[in-house]
């Protein structure tokens, strides 16, 4: 299994995707990892959402993972799917110990020192800040960083292409996420590009 580190690492963006029509999954997953982008968070906000898992799961060299992840049922409904990471927007004690149980890579959300803390308690220090823009953006992230060495970060939340540069220059910062990847109305090459271009940004230290 690979760990939430490593999945962090493979590439600079993770595409956080919403998917309302389990027929676009398979040619999202494959316009995504054709532009260079493998590693793909699907939201657990849509009746579609497992389906499109299972779908994204079978294109050649995606690691589809679920987010959106908020209790044990979304935990088991998605292992059952082939999710081979789970992401969440918050970390309670309950959820962190149901992943660990389950034995699958885990990425909570953290907001405050408190939720680093209490992540760090109970075994992790790989966290999805969220969210990113709206919780105070990259000055609030350095701030927060700075007492936890030892923690890296995703940041999520309201970041896009043009701010994902300045996201991925922080040391602490493995990897972004976000839902920029996918216009409104889906189209194959435009993904392409826009995975592509997301693809060619690099944190430093992950060079
Ligand atoms: C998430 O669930 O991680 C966020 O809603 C993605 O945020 P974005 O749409 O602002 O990229």
């Amino acid at each position: 299994m690979t760990s939430m580190d490593a999945l962090m690492r493979s590439s600079p963006v993770i595409p956080v995707l919403t998917v309302h029509d389990a027929l676009i999954a398979r040619p999202l997953a494959e316009a995504l990892v054709a532009g260079g982008l493998r590693t793909l968070e699907v939201t657990l906000r849509t009746p579609a959402a497992l389906d499109a898992i299972r779908q994204m799961s079978r294109v050649d060299g995606a690691i589809v993972g679920a987010g959106t992840v908020l209790n044990g049922r979304d935990l088991d409904a998605c292992v059952r799917s082939g999710a081979r990471f789970v992401v969440s927007p918050g970390l309670t004690e309950t959820l962190a110990r149901q992943a660990l149980a389950r034995g699958i890579p885990f990425l909570p959300g953290v907001a405050t020192a408190s939720d680093i803390i209490r992540g760090l308690e109970l075994g992790f220090d790989r966290f999805k800040f969220f969210p990113a823009e709206a919780a105070g953006g990259v000055n609030a992230l350095k701030a927060l960083a700075a007492p936890f060495s030892q923690c890296r970060f995703c940041p999520t939340g309201g970041i896009t292409q043009a701010s994902a540069a300045t996201w991925l220059g922080l040391e602490a910062v493995l990897c972004v996420g976000g839902s920029w990847l996918v216009p409104e109305r889906f189209d194959a090459d435009e993904v392409f590009e826009r995975a592509k271009a997301a693809a060619a940004l690099r944190a430093q230290h992950c060079a």
